[in-house]
């Protein structure tokens, strides 16, 4: 079967963890530190902190922004349920802004109509969609002084329009990476937060590891901590509730080595998204490329067509299966997170998402990853033109 996205590992990768096996560490040690450093370098931030998944990080970036009972986060509906979930995790109530018809990312104007007739808003979480980047400048004007977390799931390596990469948090205070296999870059499971406030940093590194002081943060207890001017080996401080959200080295290693090629599958995925764009450009009633607009380069995570399946027998389900029985395994991004029963019991709906109400009907998800053969992604574009007549 060929699915809509698949990790792309060599032999080097595989190379890399069994050497971190043979090195002695296991959980996290030097190598989660050079990820880091390799990562922050990357994307022109100041410091990276690894975690064990994006989940994870967007946790720990809602508790490190200070988000609390009752404090309002708004995301965008057009995406994976971690990005409204975090804020649930710590109290907070997400709530939800229409999407852009050509970026499907979420709408700078809605965001700034929220904030100026809504209760106060503690966070924005804006996502890039597919890799393609929000308009964040604008984001962080409408957002009007709260804490902005990047939701880059699917953005490691999209450039805003600066030219900057995303992460290098210009216009915001935390950016979120997943290394989940289908993104730009695999670690197994695995997510780094990136960011230039070293506050919000100390915090993170704490809150990673239970809550425990970390780097040269001050002991609250400095009397337990050292006997007769002498320090006390074994003495720690758990300073707040945190969490056990490490990375190991062993996932670190795989991340470093995919890291090294990340351009030749950034240019791969570049490539296919382009000829896809050029197979579904000139089809009117069919299948047409679902972001057409954009402010920045996206990291092509997904290339998602849309195509109004409910004029056709059976409509997207039938068509689904239509492809499925070619052997190709699409998918649907994303179910919007309101209309999931959790939140649909919270009182979230689609009244006001219009364009994600719209975008929903008509969205799918194709094969696209560094593995696609030309000759593959060939056969589907013919396959996907015949299962639509
Ligand atoms: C937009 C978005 N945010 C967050 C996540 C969570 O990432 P992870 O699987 O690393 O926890 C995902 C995962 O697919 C995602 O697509």
């Amino acid at each position: 079967m060929i699915p809509y996205g698949r990790h792309f590992i060599e032999e080097d990768d595989i190379e890399a963890v069994a050497a971190q096996m043979r090195s002695g560490w296991l959980t996290q040690g030097p190598k989660v530190g050079e990820f880091e450093a390799a990562v922050a370098e990357y994307v022109g931030a100041r410091y990276a902190i690894a975690v064990s998944n994006a989940t994870a990080g967007l946790h720990l970036a809602c508790l490190a922004a200070g988000v609390g009972p009752g404090d309002r986060v708004v995301t965008s509906p057009n995406s994976f349920v971690a990005s409204a979930n975090c804020a649930h995790y710590v109290g907070g109530v997400a709530e939800f802004v229409d999407i852009e018809r050509d970026t499907l990312n979420i709408d700078p104007a809605a965001l700034h109509e929220r904030v100026r007739r809504g209760p106060a808003l503690k966070a924005a979480i804006p996502v890039h969609f597919a890799g393609l980047p929000c308009d964040m400048p604008k984001i962080a004007e409408a957002a009007l002084g709260a804490i902005i977390i990047e939701d880059a799931a699917h953005a490691l390596g999209s450039r805003y329009r600066s030219g900057s990469r995303v992460g290098s948090c210009a216009h915001s205070d935390m950016a979120v990476f997943s290394f989940h296999p289908v993104k730009s870059i695999a670690s197994g499971e695995g997510g780094i937060i990136t960011t230039n406030r070293e506050d919000l940093y100390r915090r993170l590194l704490r809150l990673r590891s239970h809550g425990i002081n970390k780097l040269d943060d001050p002991y609250q207890h400095p009397q337990f901590a050292a006997q007769d001017g002498m320090r006390n080996r074994w003495y720690y401080e758990m300073q707040e509730l945190g969490f056990n959200c490490r990375l190991t080295d062993m996932q670190a290693a795989l991340g470093l080595s995919q890291l090294r090629k990340i351009d030749r599958f950034l240019a791969r995925r570049r490539e296919l998204s382009a000829r896809y764009r050029q197979a579904f450009q000139s089809q009117p009633a069919g299948l047409r490329p679902a972001q057409s607009g954009g402010w920045g380069e996206s990291a092509n995570h997904l290339f998602v067509v849309r195509a109004p399946f409910e004029a056709h027998p059976g409509g997207r389900t039938a068509y689904m299966q239509k492809l499925y029985d070619r052997g190709y395994v699409t998918q649907v991004h994303y179910i919007p997170i309101p209309m999931h029963p959790y939140y649909a019991r919270r009182g979230c709906s689609m009244a006001s998402l219009p364009e994600t109400v719209r975008y929903y009907r008509e969205a799918l998800s194709i094969p696209l990853f560094v593995g696609l053969t030309d000759e593959q992604q060939d056969q589907f574009i013919a396959d996907a033109r015949e299962c639509l007549r």
